[in-house]
């Protein structure tokens, strides 16, 4: 069985690539420090799959102890998940969002090199898009000008997996441009489960939506599209999480540096999203128009045609799936992952 090593395999999308990979026939190693995750997600892990991975507390901006795991396991393949993601924190504390994200990438590709592993997935975000000039994005659109320190991380991080397949072009890298997750295992064993408020509009309703919070607050009515409220993206995090294992799969015929949008290729408005997760739970979300929040833009959304021609993967889920799924893992953890 093939062993995948998985940074930040304890967190969202992480535990659900985990899960995926499970169901798929390989062996994940996860590594998390558990700065955003809990150790409880790898009991639910084992739950849901009736496997418990082999799993390090281990921070990979250090060297030594992310060696050491290497070492101990004939590692085929990494997916780096693990990196800090708090969009409005980054703007507050951008040396550690450099420091963290560009050293955990860079010392993951330095014990790789060390021991000739050659495939790598990297979690990267449409963030790198920038302010888009149009819509649907094409993989081939210019990157760069992220709009926050986070999103510069994933930008940088693209650049010097450009350089590192440059100069090993029999290492296979790619890297995969997240739109916007959303949803949850089906189970309601595993979600998103952010620190304090959440800045995401999807936890956001859910905690509207169980009573935590008292109303949403809808961050513009003024943009220009469908009904003047913010377009993305919304994918289900377990079509995420399987678009990972169709990247795997397609790296082993030695592809060298590729990229993929996964989204659904569709966009969905924030009150577009409200009414869906009232009609698919069967409840009232509370909301209220506020102003805009700094960085926002109008519309953001995936041509997904590449994935799908190149990966043969495509999202399957819907945005009511996602509402019902989410509210399902809030309702059953209220207070997170404990
Ligand atoms: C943000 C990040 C992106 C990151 C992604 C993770 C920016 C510029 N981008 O995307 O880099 O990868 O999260 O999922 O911050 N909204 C509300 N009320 C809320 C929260 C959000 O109205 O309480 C609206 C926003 O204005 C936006 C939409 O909902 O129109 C989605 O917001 P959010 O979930 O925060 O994601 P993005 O901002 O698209």
């Amino acid at each position: 069985m093939k062993k995948v090593l998985v940074t930040g395999g304890l967190g969202f999308i992480g535990s659900e690539a985990v899960i995926c990979l499970i169901e798929n026939g390989y062996e994940p190693i996860i590594i998390d420090n558990l700065y955003n995750a809990k150790l409880a997600v790898l009991d639910r892990i084992e739950e849901i799959t009736h496997v418990r991975p082999k799993f390090y507390q281990v921070d990979c901006t250090k060297y030594e102890e992310t060696k050491a795991v290497f070492e101990e396991n004939d590692i085929d393949s990494v997916i780096h998940f693990a990196g800090y993601k708090a969009v409005g924190e980054s703007t507050q504390k951008p040396i550690e969002y450099y420091e963290n994200n560009l050293g955990s990438a860079l010392t993951v590709l330095k014990i790789m090199k060390e021991k000739d592993v050659k495939n790598f997935i990297f979690s990267s975000s449409a963030t790198v898009y920038g302010v888009p000039e149009r819509v649907p994005l094409y993989e081939t659109d210019p990157v760069g000008n992220a709009t926050n320190p986070y999103g510069e991380t994933k930008v940088m991080i693209e650049r010097i997996l450009e350089d590192v397949s440059k100069a090993n072009p029999s290492m296979n890298i790619c890297l995969l441009r997240y739109f916007n997750p959303i949803g949850a295992h089906a189970s309601g064993l595993l979600g998103e489960d952010p620190n304090g408020l959440p800045n995401n509009l999807m936890p956001y309703v859910s905690q509207v939506a169980i009573g935590k919070l008292p109303f949403l607050r809808v961050f513009g009515d003024d943009y220009k599209t469908v009904d003047g409220t913010g377009v993305r993206d919304y994918i289900h995090v377990v079509d995420l999480a399987e678009g990972h294992v169709a990247a795997l799969n397609h790296l082993a015929t030695n592809p060298g540096l590729v990229v993929y949008n996964l989204g659904t290729g569709k966009g969905t408005s924030v009150l577009e999203l409200v009414h869906a997760f009232e009609e698919a739970n069967g409840i009232k979300i509370h909301y209220q128009i506020m102003p805009r929040r700094p960085g926002d833009i109008d519309e953001n959304f995936a041509n997904v045609d590449k994935a799908f021609n190149e990966l043969g993967w495509k999202a399957k889920l819907t945005i009511t799936d996602a509402c019902r799924d989410s509210y399902n893992f809030q309702k059953k953890n209220p207070n997170g992952i404990e």
